[in-house]
């Protein structure tokens, strides 16, 4: 597959690493292929999406480069720090939004701001500031001193989102960071991710919402049965879709929820072959 570059502009002659450098990752679970040899790279600034349906990758494959899970094969760099033999100096690089982030009820943004900032041995000059300035990012000023379990699901978002990030990390994935939120929560967030890729960060996005993708990302990359099976910008993605004689006619229409059926769907018939054989001897 066509890696694309956004260096290509760059007048040295020597490209940078990308910030992100994903190569041959692959995730096993017992018979499950949950990820198969995925290779990508995300450069500063960029917002990379995930897109792909229940099932085929996403969390695990954010879970691998946030170092919560042990590849089975393969591996990424981020900022240059190998995620399977520099673990530690790779948590320090890296804001991880969980699908399913918990938080402590009975503390209040403040608090766990603070709770986790010490966890990054931050001082508490710098925990201060910062969480000042998320909270106002995130315009829950007025909430800073409120137990957070009596907040709107949107609000205990937010604050997960500013979790995340206390430590003002260079790179950030967030796995489906607008899950079940109303159109001006998720907006909100939406203008929060473009203030973080107008900061320099480099993301990394699961969604499974269309319009999200389109929104956010500079390329997307389309998941099934744990394999990339189309990654670019989005016009890559029509054309892709389009085949090669549809090519600059009018394929620019395309909605990305057309691609997406249609990339996503010509891999629907892979197997695991290890597990199909297993079967086959049952
Ligand atoms: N801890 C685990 N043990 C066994 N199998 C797992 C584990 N975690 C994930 N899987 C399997 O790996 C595959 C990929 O799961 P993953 O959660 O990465 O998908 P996803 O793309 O994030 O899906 P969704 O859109 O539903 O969040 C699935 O078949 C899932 O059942
Ligand atoms: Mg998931």
């Amino acid at each position: 597959m066509k890696r694309a570059c956004l260096n290509s502009g760059m007048n040295s002659g020597m490209q940078p690493e990308p910030v992100i450098d994903v190569l041959s990752l692959t995730k096993r679970f017992a018979t499950t292929l949950a990820v198969d040899q995925v290779t990508f790279s995300c450069e500063q600034g960029e917002i990379l999406g995930l897109l792909g349906p229940n099932g085929a990758g996403k969390t695990t494959t954010l879970r691998m480069l946030a170092t919560a899970l042990r590849p089975t094969s393969g591996t990424a760099r981020i900022s240059g720090f190998d995620i399977t033999t520099q673990p530690e100096e790779v948590r320090r690089q890296v804001g991880v939004l969980p699908s399913e982030p918990g938080l402590y009820g009975r503390l209040t943004p403040r608090e766990i701001l603070r709770y986790f900032g010490q966890l990054y041995d931050m001082t508490p000059g710098a925990i201060e500031s910062r969480t000042r300035e998320l909270l106002s990012l995130l315009g829950l000023d007025e909430h800073a001193d409120q137990r957070t379990e009596t907040f709107s699901r949107g609000m205990r978002q937010k604050v997960s989102i500013a979790r995340t990030l206390i430590h003002d990390p260079p790179v950030i994935f967030l796995d489906e960071p607008t899950a079940g939120l109303d159109v001006m929560s998720a907006r909100a967030i939406h203008d929060f991710i473009v203030q973080c890729k107008a900061a320099g960060k480099s993301i990394i996005l699961s969604t499974h919402m269309m319009a999200e993708a389109e929104k956010l990302c500079d390329r997307i990359a389309i998941i099934n049965h744990g394999r990339i099976v189309a990654i670019g910008t989005m016009q890559e993605l029509r054309n892709a879709a389009a085949g090669p004689a549809s090519r600059d006619q009018g394929s620019d229409q395309v909605s990305l929820e057309e691609v997406f059926v249609k990339l996503a769907g010509k891999d629907d018939f892979r197997v695991d072959p290890h597990a199909a054989m297993r079967h086959h001897r049952e």
